[in-house]
């Protein structure tokens, strides 16, 4: 690492990424995912947009408060009230950021904010100087930089620097950048605004056209000294730049960039692990450093080459980004201190109480299921670490008959306090439907299903059913997630799944209200 520039890793999946649509996490997810991004090593983790709703404000409080390491952050709009409700949620911790934004381009002056050139330079200075009252380390972000003009983005970076930003960053909102367009506009910043040695600059690109990794790296090869980015590259319509990707592409071509970051790899795979499981936003099979192809060798001739040298066909070695050797099968007469020690090598770290948990469900599998692999323990892993909220609502006992062209029966039991309930239903259009029709009788809530996924966890036709579903309930999404042999008690607990979490957010709702 020695003469190579250290680059910033500025991480909002909290943010950016919690507005992916669907990707929505309550208050313990999001403190989860802060822990892993202290521990994956990143720079700055943006907690939220604390003016936004209760619920940002309190995760950027927490966040602020609890974790120590990265600077935290929470984003702003140039306005008092919004500069001021960052700063409440900041001020407890040891190194705050307030983030402020504007729109500069044409197209937000005129159409969305209404104001002049001069007009969007004197809000800037202001809402700049006030975050600047609160704390050292500030950042703007002229909104839409990259569809801003040259001459006047360059007098907006000089008057905020002035007035006490310290970070600069351009964001490529609608990920309409090209590369060699994103290397010219941090190129020209650095040739032309007089005052920028006394700022880091920040390149935060969306990945409309696919290129928002692309575009960050021509950035930090123009002088761009940090990297605004998310785990998956999870974000608004087709998200942000991937953290996996941007930093492994520094990592493996430091000969080319020399440039790295202080980014622990070995965590990437882990925390793209909890992020989705978290968000039920899935990582595609061949994404690069965390899909489930990444590192696999199908092609013989890559097989054979592989044998005699691995570096024929791998440029990186997939344990450098946390994915341990594949598949070592674990069975019956594997004790808890076996499984304790797998669940660890992919990442998870478990309280004594939680893998006890698993290590029932564990034994119930392996006596049902002659080999378990590394699909079947995270999946246990995560359905109990992220598939089951407060429980309201839980599964008693059902009974389901399915005969050919008939309309399925079910029967079904849910346990609520001490109380159990029972409703049959002899309709819906098969036993998934039913089982929505049964637990809406029941529970009073009645979800309408938008997305529903059924996957096994590992190989063989015995492998445990894994169910992620999207629901609506009065207009908002929510996710359940259920696991089990059977596909469709799979698909009744994350159903009930779901419904917990109803309960949940109107419970905080309710409070918020007191
Ligand atoms: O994409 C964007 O412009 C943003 C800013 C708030 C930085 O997310
Ligand atoms: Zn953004």
């Amino acid at each position: 690492m020695a003469n190579n520039r250290l680059i910033k890793i500025f991480d909002t999946t909290l943010r950016d990424g919690e507005q992916s649509p669907g990707g929505s996490m309550n208050h313990q997810e999001k403190m989860e995912i802060a822990q892993a991004l202290v521990e994956l090593g990143v720079d700055v983790i943006e907690a939220g947009f604390p003016i936004a709703s209760p619920d940002d404000f309190e995760a950027v409080r927490e966040i602020a408060t609890n974790f120590r390491g990265p600077e935290i952050c929470g984003l702003a709009r140039c306005s008092n009230i919004d500069i001021d409700r960052a700063w409440e949620a900041l001020k407890h911790s040891s190194s705050p950021r307030i983030h402020v934004f504007l729109a500069t381009s044409a197209i937000h002056r005129e159409f969305k904010l209404k104001m002049t050139p001069d007009e969007i330079v004197a809000r800037a200075v202001e809402g700049v100087k006030r975050a600047a009252s609160y704390c050292d380390s500030i950042e703007f972000s002229p909104e839409d930089a990259a569809r801003t003009e040259l001459d006047f983005l360059c007098r907006v970076v000089e008057a905020v620097i002035d007035a006490g930003a310290n970070t600069i960053n351009i964001p490529d909102t609608v990920g309409y950048a090209t590369p060699a367009h994103m290397g010219n506009v941090i190129k020209t910043l650095m040739n032309r605004v007089p005052n920028i040695d006394r700022a880091i600059i920040s390149v935060h690109c969306h990945n409309d056209l696919g290129l928002a990794v692309a575009n960050s790296l021509a950035a930090v090869e123009n002088g761009a000294g940090q990297i605004e980015c998310t785990i998956n590259g999870i974000g608004e319509r087709a998200g942000n730049c991937s953290l996996e990707e941007v930093v492994m592409a520094m990592r493996t071509r430091t000969d080319f960039y020399h440039c790295d970051t202080k980014i622990q790899t070995t965590r990437l795979v882990p925390t793209s692990r909890l992020v989705s499981s978290i968000t039920g936003l899935q990582v595609q099979r061949n994404k690069a450093i965390v899909g489930r192809n990444a590192f696999a060798h199908e092609a013989g001739i890559h097989q054979d080459g592989m044998l005699k040298e691995r570096t024929t066909y791998e440029i990186m070695r997939p344990e450098d980004v946390g994915l341990t050797k594949t598949d070592l099968v674990l069975g019956k007469h594997s004790g808890r201190a076996a499984l304790g020690d797998r669940t660890k090598q992919l990442g998870y770290s478990l309280s004594g109480e939680q893998l006890q948990v698993v290590f029932e469900q564990f034994k119930d599998l392996a006596d049902r299921k002659k080999e378990i692999f590394d699909g079947d323990i995270a999946a246990l892993v995560e359905n109990v670490l992220h598939g089951t909220t407060e429980n309201e609502w839980s599964l008693d006992t059902f009974r389901c008959e399915l005969q050919y062209q008939n309309k399925p029966k079910i029967s079904l039991t849910l346990s609520h306090g001490d109380n159990k309930e029972t409703v049959e239903i002899c309709d819906g259009d098969g036993p998934v439907d039913a089982a929505f029709i049964a637990i809406g009788q029941i529970t009073g809530i009645h979800l309408l299903c938008k997305e529903f996924q059924l996957r096994s966890t590992s190989l063989g036709h015995d492998a445990p059913a894994d169910v992620t579903l999207e629901a609506e309930f009065e207009g908002q999404t929510f996710r359940g997630r259920g696991v089990s042999m059977d596909c469709v008690e799979a698909s009744i607990m994350a159903i009930l799944n779901a419904v917990n979490r109803v309960v949940a957010a109107s419970r905080v709702k309710q409070t918020a209200s007191h």
